[in-house]
């Protein structure tokens, strides 16, 4: 294997030089995937967790990047390609730090270890590794998961979706808050049935993937609580109303008479916990791009309606599209909340129903 050196945050990396950012790579390495670990840093920096798993390492640039430059006790790197294996014991040498370095299989390497954080960052859905990630994970402890299969989660193989997520997808204007919701719903289920309760304490979708940390209660009382925010989407194609329902309350038509399209079960509830995200912050100076996302992140908590992509509002009105910060203020001025959102430049989040967006126009 040829290889060469980088330099991603502080810690020196060797990275295989011919790569094509496929799985098909001798050992993968991402470089856009850097603000995602960019994020883990900081996080860990908050969380100081004890023992660290980087259960799908590939080059061990996250969990060598969280020992060198984290907060945290003890790191397992973990790959079942032995050319990774390889390639992270000679990174965790030149960068001088005392990790355990394991060639398994995840699952079996769950079934094994408990820890306090686990990362499962695979090539496309988390699914077939989130089962045991969960039974692994100490109480309180918190489980990290990246997912790139975003045309699944987003509606463009709505099979797909069903077969990994058991969740109905939909093609919308915010699809990729459907996406996040999605999968966010799917761990929170897979929680449920062990009484965790995973609560967001941070999420986002940047590029092609979506990113979420949650913190695992054990507890019935907190998982009933979840409940309340496992729902289903209705959405009206017509006038772009949209709205979250129980499955008992779902209706068959909009108020503009348009049937609804659903999507779920997901997630409505807040993606982030603000408090989290003041905390990370703090620890991300070193990360423009990482302050920008995780305080866009922060400032759309408190409106849970997904966002509405403004184009197509004014698209629907056959009106050319005017600036997202002149909607936000009109909507302020008429007494709603109204924020921009991380998910889109044209994105307005607000709690104003369709009908007011409409005559602001
Ligand atoms: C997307 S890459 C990980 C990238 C890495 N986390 C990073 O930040 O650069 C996924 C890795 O998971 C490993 N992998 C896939 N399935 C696995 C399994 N069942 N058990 C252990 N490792 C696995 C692959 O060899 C690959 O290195």
């Amino acid at each position: 294997m040829e290889i060469k050196e980088i330099t991603e945050g502080e810690t020196r990396l060797l990275i295989p030089s011919k790569r094509k950012i496929t799985k098909k790579d001798v050992v993968f390495y991402n470089p856009h995937m850097e603000l995602n670990r960019d994020l883990s840093v900081s996080i860990t920096r908050v969380l100081k967790p004890g023992r660290f798993c980087d259960l799908l390492s590939g080059t061990g640039a996250r969990g060598l990047r969280v020992c060198a430059e984290g907060r945290v006790k003890h790191v397992l790197l973990n790959d079942a390609n032995p050319n990774a294996v390889e390639l992270i014991k000679k990174n965790a040498e030149i960068n001088n730090l005392d990790v355990e370095i394991t060639n398994r299989e995840a699952g079996s390497l769950l079934a094994e270890e408990r820890f306090d954080f686990i990362d499962v960052d695979p090539f496309g859905p988390p699914v077939a590794f989130v089962d045991s990630a969960v039974r692994a994970l100490e109480n309180n402890g918190v489980l990290a998961v990246t997912a790139t299969d975003t045309s699944a989660l987003c509606g463009t193989y709505p099979r797909a979706c069903r077969r990994k997520y058991d969740s109905l997808s939909l093609r919308t204007d915010y699809y990729n808050e459907v996406g996040l919701r999605t999968l966010l719903g799917y761990v929170i289920r897979v929680g449920l049935g062990y009484n965790v309760s995973f609560r967001p304490l941070f999420s986002h979708c940047t590029r092609h993937y979506f990113r979420a940390y949650f913190r695992g209660e054990r507890s019935r009382r907190a998982c009933n609580e979840s409940l309340k925010h496992l729902v289903y989407l209705q959405h009206c194609f017509s006038c772009l109303n949209r709205g979250y329902s129980s499955l008992d309350g779902l209706l068959e038509r909009c108020e503009c008479g348009h049937e609804f399209a659903n999507a779920g079960p997901l997630w409505s509830g807040v993606f982030a916990d603000k408090e989290f995200c003041s905390g990370v912050m703090k620890e991300l100076g070193f990360s423009e791009k990482g302050l920008e996302l995780v305080d866009l992140v922060r400032g759309e908590q408190d409106i849970t309606n997904p966002y509405y992509n403004i184009h197509r509002v004014f698209h629907k009105r056959g009106m050319p599209t005017r600036p997202t910060s002149e909607l936000i203020d009109s909507l302020l001025g008429i007494g709603f909340r109204a924020v921009r959102t991380h998910f889109s430049g044209l994105g307005l989040r607000t709690d104003a129903p369709v009908k007011e967006i409409y005559d602001i126009l």
